[in-house]
């Protein structure tokens, strides 16, 4: 039986395919007129990721899924930190500290304050994002060159600086493992444990192994720091933690301070840092700072640039309460810094303010000192400040 002739089929093939084209061509219409969310001008990442993307059966959902994709967040898309040596031992991945890559560099100092201290992280311990312009993540070479448009950068505070110092350490010995440490003095099994995480989080422990100075280092094994700066690079911690000052701590201070500065022209950079230890007590704190700064400016006599920044705390942890006076919680923490912002824009002091960086990470459970994921992280922002605030190089 036949219902249609030969000649008759081609046209009626024809026909069907015509009609199957304009339904095709009504449904994306359709489907991409209901898809035509209002755009608001600007990037509004979080408006863009409200499409319908579970309507997993149309061509819609293809454009939805690249347009999902585009505007999605992106993570770190490099594992910077992949150079580093003795990763076996003390596994820490880019992905852990920053992602880097997403934003512009950062080209003026104040910007890269405002745009550090603002970023976050999108759920616990994800990737640090600035929000604003972007750090510049140097590798150990550009970290001295740096470094070396100073004469001295000097670290003055408690061991949340200290933390950060060992951060610098880690970051130009490309070791996570001993970089924050003096590991050639170890003398037992009990000294090893110092490597890697504990070298932030046991202070009471390893204090005595911590690095000091590149010198420490370099006096060793000149082969551990990884550059080669072109000039030499002097960058110290000077354990300063009281308030009132210690006058024995301060003329320790004073003297690496002055020392060769009348031959050496640099500038001179100052990083001051409290920890938890100042009580959120923004008076004693500005004290505190103002003291040293007047002190510091009194004695370095021969006319050097002093460039100087002050490094909140950040947020502390679940473990840390109250306590019987002093609230010392989360919303303090975050008071304090807000204040201390204010305070450096009266006084013109260049504040970075660490909370918004801090707060959404577990590395360690009192949030007082970070771990090394998070100290590696604070160690880069204080370099991009040093290399933004002093633009000359030599
Ligand atoms: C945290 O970031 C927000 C903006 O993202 C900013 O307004 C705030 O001052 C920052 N610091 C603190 C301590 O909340």
């Amino acid at each position: 039986m036949q219902f249609l002739s030969r000649r008759q089929l081609i046209p009626a093939i024809e026909l069907l395919l015509v009609a199957v084209t304009i339904i095709d061509l009504f449904y994306i219409i359709y489907s991409h007129s209901s898809a035509k969310v209002p755009v608001p001008d600007g990037h509004n990442r979080l408006y863009y990721r409200q499409f319908p993307i579970e309507d997993k059966d149309s061509t819609f959902y293809l454009d939805a899924a690249a347009f999902h994709r585009e505007y999605h967040i992106p993570q770190a898309r490099v594992n910077y930190l992949s150079e580093f040596i003795n990763l076996d031992k003390c596994p820490v991945i880019s992905e852990d500290v920053a992602a880097i890559g997403v934003a512009a560099p950062c080209t003026d100092k104040n910007a890269l304050l405002d745009s550090l201290s603002s970023g976050g992280r999108i759920g616990l311990n994800a990737p640090y994002h600035s929000k604003g312009c972007e750090m510049w993540w140097y590798e150990s070479e550009e970290l001295c060159n740096v470094w070396a448009k100073y004469g001295k950068v000097m670290f003055v505070g408690d061991d949340v600086l200290e933390d950060i110092y060992g951060g610098m350490m880690v970051l130009v010995r490309e070791d996570p493992l001993y970089g924050a440490v003096r590991q050639w003095s170890f003398s037992s099994n009990k000294d090893m444990d110092c490597a890697c995480e504990s070298a932030f989080t046991d202070h009471d422990r390893c204090e005595s192994a911590l690095v000091r100075s590149m010198k420490d280092i370099t006096d060793y094994d000149r082969k551990l720091v990884k550059c080669k700066p072109k000039v030499g690079v002097k960058l110290q911690m000077h354990y300063l933690p009281r308030y009132p000052v210690d006058p024995v701590e301060f003329n320790r201070f004073v003297m690496a301070a002055t020392e060769d500065s009348k031959f050496d022209r640099r500038p001179i950079a100052i990083i001051y840092g409290h920890g938890h230890g100042s009580l959120f007590d923004i008076g004693a704190t500005a004290s505190w700072i103002s003291t040293l700064r007047d002190m510091v400016h009194n004695v370095i006599p021969y006319g050097n640039p002093i460039y100087e920044l002050f490094v909140t705390p950040g947020a502390t942890g679940p473990q840390v309460s109250g306590g019987k006076t002093l609230p010392l919680g989360l919303k303090a923490s975050q008071v304090f810094e807000m204040a201390m912002r204010s305070w450096g824009r009266e006084v013109k002091m260049d504040v970075l303010g660490t909370w918004n960086a801090t707060v959404q990470t577990s590395f360690s459970a009192d949030g007082l000192h970070g771990g090394i994921r998070v100290n590696l992280l604070k160690a880069m922002m204080i370099t991009n400040w040093l290399d933004l605030v002093n633009p000359e190089s030599d």
